[in-house]
């Protein structure tokens, strides 16, 4: 059995893979107004066939030749082993990792970077604006607009800003302009910053701002580009799992015990684990692990409901868990997990019993990184580490049971322009924070201000 699998140019997937028929119920529209959404509704921010994918109940999607083409750049990515881990750990479980930190930006976010840039240029679109929170969406999307000759615009939640002074530069060199949110350049912004100029920002801040721009330009040829949360970015993201199934199966493994990944919107999650939840449905015994912050609970502590996705209420209701769109998370490091949202795809997988959510500990992901990078050389990002955390219980777990488990989880993005979280925990510094009930209890309040809520909290 070998450690790796590489699989060749021709092996890459053509099509997206769709969950949406697979699951046993219907999934909840997007709302507006206590009305399902109709795609017009979306076309002053999103170019139509993406707006179509949102919508698509096909299980299968033709992936552009073009956007085949400029994803061979990096993919397939590798499937490793990670017998070092293994090996550290004592367990009988064989670890698997879905490499996404090899793409030019160092994460999973370009494989749907890439495909948004591209449908925005055949619509004519000139312009995209974005939020960011650790800095990867915004890089991959930046990446993606300058492959294309287009203009791209970055609102990046503060505290990221500054704990990661050098995403801002890889922007720059991809051509985007990227600000710190809250800012001055919006009237949410200002409205944000009136009420506290030390606002740490939130990802649903920064999306506010992001839309306001893009929907401020009546000319049209300015849209809005989204790197989590949507069906379509969940569909794309999809290339994920499919390559993984196989090389796992290319490495001679004939099943999967638990597959795990970190959630902030959903991307890398549901791109890892959908392929396997649609095996799940069809009878296999696959436990599928979505990992969150403990600061940041949104599929453990939050309730399923109709929500806005964005902190001013611009976006339709999305059904999904959510801990309140007004929710603004701790400064933890893994800026890209701090979303009060989560996929509605996801979270419905998880209403379903299909997926399970776990949350854990910054100091505990931390330790988990560590041990990963003494173990496999690999400096993940605080996002990753959350996966990484999950995966050393399971392994642990598969030890006490004495089972030969197979264990596959994404790793998400590398963190070289993360060390500062790496050096804080090394210093000693206390890094952990517990969401109070009274604070969620206050933040889960602004949900009930919605015309007709559809699920109940
Ligand atoms: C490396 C990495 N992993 C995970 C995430 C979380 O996003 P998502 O849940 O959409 O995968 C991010 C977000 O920025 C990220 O940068």
């Amino acid at each position: 059995m070998g450690i790796k699998s590489v699989l060749k140019d021709d092996e890459i997937p053509r099509q997206w893979f769709n969950i949406t028929s697979d699951l046993k119920g219907v999934l909840p529209p997007l709302s507006l107004n206590g009305e399902p959404v109709k795609p017009d509704d979306l076309e002053v921010i999103f170019p139509k066939v993406l707006i179509e994918q949102e919508m698509s109940p096909d299980r299968w999607i033709d992936i552009p030749t073009d956007v085949v083409e400029t994803l061979l750049k990096w993919r397939p990515t590798p499937l490793c082993r990670a017998e070092g881990l293994e090996k550290f750990l004592k367990s009988p479980a064989r670890i698997y990792f879905k490499n996404e930190s090899v793409s030019p930006t160092g994460s999973h976010k370009p494989n749907t970077a890439v495909a948004q840039a591209y449908y925005n240029k055949k619509e004519g679109v000139e312009k995209i604006t974005t939020e960011t929170g650790a800095g990867q969406w915004g890089s991959a999307l930046a990446f993606a607009c300058s492959l294309l000759d287009m203009e791209c615009k970055v609102y990046m939640v503060r505290i990221s800003f500054d704990q990661k002074p050098l995403r801002k530069t890889l922007m720059n060199i991809w051509g985007a302009t990227c600000v710190a949110s809250p800012s001055p350049e919006t009237s949410f912004g200002r409205k944000m910053l009136d009420e506290n100029p030390n606002s740490p920002g939130s990802l649903g801040i920064a999306v506010s701002e992001a839309i306001e721009e893009a929907v401020s330009d009546k000319s049209l040829r300015t849209k809005y580009s989204l790197g989590s949360v949507l069906n379509f970015v969940m569909l794309h993201q999809t290339v994920i799992g499919l390559e993984a199934r196989k090389q796992l199966r290319s490495l001679g493994e004939k099943r999967v015990d638990a597959v795990i990944g970190c959630i902030g919107g959903g991307s890398n999650f549901a791109g890892i684990a959908f392929p396997f939840v649609g095996d799940k449905i069809e009878g296999q015994d696959i436990s599928i692990i979505a990992c969150e912050p403990e600061s940041c609970p949104t599929l453990t502590r939050g309730p399923f409901v109709y929500d806005f996705g964005d902190s001013a209420g611009m976006t339709p209701l999305l059904a999904m868990y959510s801990l309140g769109h007004r929710f603004i998370p701790p400064a933890i490091h893994a800026g890209g997990l701090r979303y009060h949202g989560a996929s509605p795809l996801v979270s419905k997988t998880v209403n379903e019993g299909l997926v399970h959510a776990r949350s854990f500990r910054q100091s505990e992901c931390f330790r988990a990184a560590e041990i990963f990078a003494k173990t496999e050389g690999i400096i993940v990002a605080p996002e990753t580490s959350h996966a990484i955390a999950c995966v050393i219980d399971e392994a642990l777990k598969a030890k006490e049971e004495g089972k030969e488990k197979v264990i596959l989880f994404c790793l998400s993005g590398h963190g070289l322009l993360d060390l500062k979280f790496y050096e804080s925990h090394m210093s000693g510094e206390s890094i952990d924070f517990k969401l109070d009930e009274k604070t969620l209890k206050k933040s889960l309040g602004s949900i009930k201000d919605h015309p007709k809520p559809i699920i109940a909290c």
